[in-house]
């Protein structure tokens, strides 16, 4: 019997679980599991903690969501295929769910079969190691609580640790002199605090668009937002407006490329986050920008380096938890010996056929299908079931649309399920105006 260790069990780690629980309800026989996860509950990102900086225990804090977080894309883009939204909730709920109501979901699935069983909980990972001559693993972890050590052989190693945890935080010249709060995304927990705040937040992307918006929905006086290479776009409302990069801050003023300058209370770099795996040797570490198409993994999850060790989530995500999926299936599958591990030669075959349709991508549209392409080519070649791929790229362009159309509302808009044909009701209260983001509320 082989073994696997699974690093992490948020949505990438869990999927990993349920997919080898999959194999084995139907009678296969699947390695020993072990899950190491440093925080207490499954989830990953999606279980919020109020902390900042370090837990606890001294360990950096994972999560980087926030209060009052809502799905920033249609839940129809990241159901489950073995796993409807309809099945959890029994009936349909809205497009665009809360943090609580997507961990329910997540949790869900996995919370009626044994996979929790597998999971060592409050468990950091710290080290591991690959002997060429035994052709194993070590991995050495701390238990939290205890402060105990240990270390493990495995036959194989999954990383599912994320990529959205480690902040990218540049330094602009003068912003020593800046006396109100200074923060990455990472350690945002909420917006309440800068109602009739002027904020400045610096990047053009996700975190930036929502915790911009989070701001003007909890009444801050205005939103301003800097770009490096080019600004959202968006048709914002009165109060929020783009201005190129920061040049420099002198005090509380920041000053920008086009010559302006906007006097701020509070800074939140949104300027994303590193690659980062601290447990793992520079050989077997991945080191890429936060893009679709990672370099050095073969089908994206394969380190081509050392085909006995794998990462699942590791891509820039339009898809999400249904790619995670596909992904699991397929590393799970190359385990079990139902994919054969192609030789080095065919491998770079493949990953320069696919490097180079990434490097044609011309635009987010072009990257959305390209995603989808990558999701299909898995899930064709494992019993994940099969769903209408080429639909979910269908809704991912619907939202581009309706966020174009409209960026403070689009999260009233609804969209049809693929796996079910469901179509999402509205929630009962405007998301601009809805203030409570508890599963409980959502679901009254
Ligand atoms: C602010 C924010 C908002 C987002 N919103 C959305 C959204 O609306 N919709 C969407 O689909 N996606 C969203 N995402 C994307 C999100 O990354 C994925 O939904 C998903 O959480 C990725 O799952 P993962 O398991 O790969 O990584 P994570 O969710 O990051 O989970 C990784 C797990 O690994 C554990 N871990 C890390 N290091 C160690 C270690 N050394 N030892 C043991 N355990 C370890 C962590 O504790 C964590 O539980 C958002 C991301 C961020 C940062
Ligand atoms: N559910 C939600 O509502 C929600 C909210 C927040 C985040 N998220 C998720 O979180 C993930 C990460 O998103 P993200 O926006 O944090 O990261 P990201 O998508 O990687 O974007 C990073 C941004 O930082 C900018 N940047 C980097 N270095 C910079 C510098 N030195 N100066 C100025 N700008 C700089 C980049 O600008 P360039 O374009 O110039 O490179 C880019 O705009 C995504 O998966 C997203 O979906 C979701």
């Amino acid at each position: 019997m082989s073994s696997v260790a699974i690093i992490g069990a948020g949505p990438s780690g869990l999927a990993v679980l349920r997919a080898f629980e999959a194999a084995r309800e139907t009678g296969e026989d699947v390695p020993d599991l072990v899950c190491f996860e440093k925080q207490s509950d499954w989830g990953g990102q999606w279980n919020f903690t109020w902390r900042t900086g370090l837990d606890e225990y001294g360990e950096p804090v994972h999560s980087s969501m926030y209060r009052n977080l809502w799905s920033n894309g249609p839940k129809e883009g990241l159901e489950f295929a073995d796993y409807s939204f309809d099945e959890h909730f029994g009936r349909p709920i809205s497009s665009y769910p809360p943090r609580p109501v997507l961990w329910d979901y997540i949790a869900g699935r996995v919370a009626r079969s044994e996979v929790r069983q597998y999971i060592r909980f409050e468990t950091a990972v710290r080290w591991v190691s690959y002997d060429e001559n035994t052709e194993k693993f070590t991995v050495t972890s701390a238990h939290l609580p205890t402060g105990k050590d240990s270390s493990q052989e495995f036959d194989y190693v999954i990383v599912a640790s994320g990529h959205f945890s480690f902040p990218n935080f540049p330094s602009f010249p003068g912003i020593e002199t800046f006396g109100g709060p200074v923060m990455h995304a990472h350690d945002f927990r909420g917006a309440e605090g800068l109602r009739d705040k002027h904020l400045l937040v610096i990047g053009s992307s996700y975190s930036a668009e929502d915790i911009g918006s989070q701001a003007y929905k909890m009444g801050a006086a205005s939103v301003t937002a800097s770009y490096r290479t080019s600004p959202m776009g968006y048709d914002w409302p009165d109060r929020f407006e783009e201005r190129p990069s920061v040049v420099r801050f002198e005090n509380e003023t920041a000053h920008f490329a086009d010559g302006t300058s906007k006097e701020v209370d509070a800074v939140i770099f949104c300027t994303g986050y590193l690659h980062k795996y601290p447990f793992l040797p520079e050989e077997l570490s991945l080191d890429s920008p936060n893009n679709v198409y990672p370099e050095g993994l073969y089908k994206g999850v394969v380190w081509d380096a050392n085909p006995k060790l794998f990462y699942v989530g590791a891509q820039d995500q339009w898809f999400t938890f249904n790619m995670f999926d596909a992904q699991a299936w397929y590393v799970r599958d190359m385990i079990l010996g139902r994919i054969p591990m192609p030789d080095p030669a065919e491998r770079a075959e493949s990953m320069a056929r696919w490097k180079a349709r990434f490097e044609a991508i011309a635009d987010y549209d072009d990257e959305i299908r390209f995603q989808g392409d990558y999701v299909q080519d898995l899930i064709d070649r494992t019993d994940y079931p099969s769903f209408d791929v080429d639909g979910v790229v269908e809704i991912f362009l619907a939202w581009m649309r309706d966020k174009a159309a409209d960026i403070m509302n689009y999260r009233d808009y609804t969209y049809t399920s693929v796996m079910t044909g469901t179509q999402s009701i509205p929630h009962h209260t405007p998301w601009m105006k809805e203030l409570d983001d508890s599963l409980e509320r959502y679901l009254s």
